[in-house]
């Protein structure tokens, strides 16, 4: 038997249907803010990915040489990718450009509970603002989106301008480092870090930044900075959204392009991969030949919101099985046709079996059968079976399929 590849997984119809649900509302709810959805290629140029995305996600690329000789990589994420579409395609659309997207990424990692090489991306992009009012909308979005699907989050914002602050005085390498470690929340390693290079103080304010929840206490420990006033502006317009968040000040992100407010979610009873939800302010555009355009957005981690949601009822769409003897049989291809149009789930036999037979395989899979036979065949009505409940009753054609669609939904 062939298994299928580490860190992926098969999805059953039960499971599915579940997603395409959740994912259906993530797309409605995100229309609904003007965002129109974007479609990009599951494998791009490497160096898409290698002039900015950082370190992390580079070592964890899935890229390869194709056939003619080209480094191409599967996506790790998306944002770069929609980046590039913005400037082969839309840098001269009237701006700001509210696009979303949902799609496959790829990253070679230790596969865990909620940790997978290939895992699905719900994400959305606002190119072209660069103000509290656009950092806001997207954290309003992601807030509804995950909210839509009922799950339990904690939402932090904060902003990297007071983290760089703090660290300035580090070499480049050296801040890297330190990133990388507070973005693993790695604090030990950090303090061991800081200690070895004799940043002590910085090791100090990085304690209290991180400790430091309200605006005062951040600004107590920054001081005056010119960030200081958006992050006010931000939490006053998230305040009169009236959603919940905490400030985070020490939120470092693991990718390198992000520039200004930074935000992440975290669901409970995840374990170790319990962040849901990435995003925050940057720059690429630039990179890929275009303007300098500020842009805003975030990911969603789709497959751990779902596990998150944890096991739920399989879909409530309940199926039909046409069930008929060889004389009905013309019949119940006519009455199944009538029914799918009708918008109810149909099944026909078409392994020939008796009629019995089909009945029983109807009782495993369906909620109602239609059982056509000679006569009514003869008389142009059907005969309905509630399974569950045993009920049957015979009817005219119309009348039984507004029955059996009012039945099934
Ligand atoms: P990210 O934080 O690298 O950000 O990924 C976003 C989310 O994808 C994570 O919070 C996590 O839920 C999920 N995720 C990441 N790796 C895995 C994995 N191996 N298995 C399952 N889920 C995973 C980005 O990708 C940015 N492009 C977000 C963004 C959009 N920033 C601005 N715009």
């Amino acid at each position: 038997m062939i298994q299928r590849p580490r860190g992926t997984r098969d999805f059953l119809p039960d499971e599915m249907e579940a997603r395409r649900a959740v994912e259906g509302d993530m797309r409605t709810k995100a229309r609904q803010y003007g965002y129109r959805e974007v479609c990009t290629p599951e494998f791009e140029e490497l160096e898409l990915f290698t002039l900015r995305s950082g370190e992390g996600i580079v070592s964890e690329m899935y890229a390869f040489q194709d056939k003619g000789g080209r480094w191409v990589s599967l996506r790790p994420e998306m944002t770069a990718a929609v980046l590039r579409l913005y400037v082969n395609e839309a840098r001269v659309w009237p701006k700001p450009i509210r696009w979303f997207y949902f799609g496959d990424c790829f990253r070679y990692e230790r596969p865990q509970k909620g940790r997978y090489r290939q895992f699905w991306q719900f994400g959305a992009e606002l190119i072209g603002a660069d103000t509290a009012a656009a950092d806001a909308e997207v954290i309003l979005l992601a807030h509804d989106l995950l909210s839509s699907t009922g799950i339990q989050f904690d939402l932090q914002v904060g902003h990297l301008a007071l983290m760089r602050h703090i660290l300035s005085p580090l070499p480049d390498e050296s801040r890297r480092q330190v990133r990388a470690l507070l973005d693993k929340r790695d604090m030990a390693g950090l303090s061991r870090f800081l200690s070895e290079g004799d940043y002590g103080l910085m090791e100090d304010q990085l304690t209290a930044l991180s400790e430091a929840h309200t605006l005062e206490d951040i600004f107590a420990v920054t001081g005056d900075h010119p960030e200081n006033e958006r992050l006010i502006e931000l939490c006053s317009l998230l305040d009169a959204a009236g959603i919940d968040y905490t400030l985070n000040p020490a939120i470092s992100r693991g990718l390198d392009y992000y520039t200004g407010v930074v935000f992440e979610a975290f669901a409970e009873g995840l374990g170790a991969e319990n962040q849901i939800l990435g995003g925050g302010s940057y720059r690429l555009a630039h990179l890929f030949g275009g303007d300098d355009t500020p842009s805003c957005g975030f990911a969603i981690g789709f497959d751990r919101v779902m596990v998150a949601l944890g096991d739920r009822e399989p879909s409530s769409a309940r199926r039909v099985v046409v069930a008929s003897t060889p004389a009905g049989r013309l019949f119940a291809t006519e009455v199944a046709r009538l029914l799918r149009r009708a918008g109810v789930i149909t099944e026909m036999d078409v392994t020939g079996r008796s009629l019995s037979a089909q009945m029983a395989h109807a009782s495993k899979t369906a909620a109602f059968a239609v059982i056509i036979g000679q006569e009514e065949a003869q008389k142009r009505s059907i005969t309905i079976k509630d399974l569950s409940r045993g009920m049957q009753q015979t009817l005219p054609l119309d009348e039984a399929v507004r029955e059996l669609f009012s039945g099934t939904r």
